[in-house]
């Protein structure tokens, strides 16, 4: 089976690495790609928003699936343009993408379908936005609606801080916001392939969100992840499966926009139980770059068998193992990346201990800079989460470019001790 997948990002170089050693994939392609691919599949320059250059290549190349990694090209309906040539693809339709597009409309689908979820109002004026926050009080959570890379929601602490944020959203082109009442509680990314009616769901994994350690900082697109998640026992997973994830499955398709590709719900574990955060209709990054290092089953077959509504029956099997990730970001990230910086050491090596999935890099001059927000994503396996996380930090402190930054504390608080002076850069063992 030839694949060809969309996207240069992280979560793309780790499809691509899996797709790679899937017994039922031949070839690889990767759409625009990046330069840290090229071991595992064969870069494609084109540009997906040149929609009939992009068909035409697929059809002439004999494609048999397309896989599509980020959110903006399924909301702007490029699956639906590769179906409407006979292609299989694995993404949601424009559409039923709006799950992840609109805010408003995923928290409008969870209160008709009764899907556990923060109270919300969307808001189309500031003075009536600052009325409700000071009838529900601080904390307070601000939302844009449109897609934002993870960065358009805000947890206000105080009263000045949400009338703030409020005027500055709609003072840009938001013609809305969606206001949120706060939930406590841990968070957990569950990610489904969801084929149209049916549901395969994966290990549960953990996204750190904010750029700096002790969650402090700014929310960012995800400076780290580990997988699997301890709290995810048997009896949640059925929980999350029955209330809200089939739920909103069945209502995609009674809405007529059946749900097709990776289904990842954001969760939070309050006290009352999961609650939605968000949707996502798509993979996440860098929950994936953990989740396909302990998948033992043939991504390739799983995702055709999404793409083309044939999951009913089929099962994953995973590794016992933990895998966990750092991100390391560029300097200035996540508000205005400086990028073209040198990065030294092994970016390359990928065995059983670690793995280097490249984000934000490209090669010129044959070394290889630093060219996004997010540079790389340093994955390390182990029998428990904290030896898991000694391979990352260890393969982490091996590479280096100026004005790194990158969170010490990934997985602390499931091991349940601080361990940001062992995973520093410069501390010693
Ligand atoms: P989102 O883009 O909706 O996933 O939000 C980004 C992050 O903001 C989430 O991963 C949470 O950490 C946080 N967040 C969003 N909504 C809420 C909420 N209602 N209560 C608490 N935290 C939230
Ligand atoms: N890791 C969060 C996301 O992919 O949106």
């Amino acid at each position: 089976m030839k694949v060809c997948i969309i996207g240069n990002g992280g979560r793309e170089h780790a499809l691509a690495w899996k797709l790679h050693h899937s017994p039922s994939v031949t070839d690889v392609y990767v759409v625009p790609g990046n330069a840290g691919m090229r071991t595992v599949a064969t870069i494609v320059k084109l540009d997906w928003t040149e929609r009939r250059t992009l068909l035409a290549w697929l059809l002439e190349q004999e494609i048999d699936l397309v896989v599509i990694g980020p959110e903006l090209p399924l909301v702007e309906g490029l699956s639906d343009a590769i179906r409407s040539v006979g292609i299989p693809v694995f993404g949601p339709s424009q559409q039923a993408s709006r799950l992840e597009g609109s805010k408003s409309f995923a928290k409008e689908l969870m209160r008709r379908y009764k899907v556990p979820t923060a109270e919300y109002v969307v808001c189309q004026d500031v003075d009536t936005g600052k009325r409700i926050i000071h009838q529900w009080g601080v904390p307070i959570v601000l939302k844009k609606d449109g897609l934002s890379g993870g960065k358009g929601v805000t947890i206000c602490e105080t009263f000045t801080e949400a009338e703030q944020v409020l005027e500055e959203i709609f003072s840009s082109s938001e013609q809305c916001v969606v206001i949120e009442e706060y939930m406590q509680g841990k968070e957990l990314s569950f990610l489904s392939f969801v084929d149209g009616t049916h549901v395969l769901p994966m290990l549960g994994a953990r996204d750190h969100k904010r750029l700096l350690d002790r969650d402090a900082g700014p929310n960012t697109g995800g400076m780290g992840a580990y997988a699997p998640v301890p709290e995810l026992n048997d009896t949640l997973e059925q929980d999350i499966v029955e209330t809200i994830v089939k739920p909103i499955v069945k209502a995609m398709a009674k809405e007529g926009h059946p749900y097709v590709g990776c289904l990842y719900t954001g969760l939070m574990l309050t006290d009352k139980g999961p609650k939605v955060v968000e949707f996502n209709a798509r993979f996440g990054d860098p929950e994936t770059q953990v989740l396909l290092p302990l998948l033992h089953s043939d991504l390739g077959l799983i995702m055709y068998a999404t793409a083309t509504g044939r999951l009913e029956g089929m099962a994953l099997e995973w590794s016992p193992q933990y895998a966990s990730c750092v991100i390391l970001a560029s300097e200035g990230y996540p508000y205005q990346p400086l990028i073209g910086r040198n990065i030294t050491g092994d970016i390359y090596t990928m065995d059983s201990v670690s793995m280097v999935f490249h984000s934000g890099t490209s090669y010129k001059e044959e070394r290889f800079v630093t060219q996004g927000g997010r540079v790389l994503g340093v994955v390390g396996l182990g029998d428990t989460l904290e030896e898991s996380l000694d391979n990352t930090y260890a393969r982490v402190r091996t590479i280096g470019f100026e004005g790194q930054q990158y969170r010490a504390d990934i997985g602390a608080s499931s091991i349940g001790f601080c361990i940001h002076a062992k995973y520093r850069k410069n501390s010693i063992d």
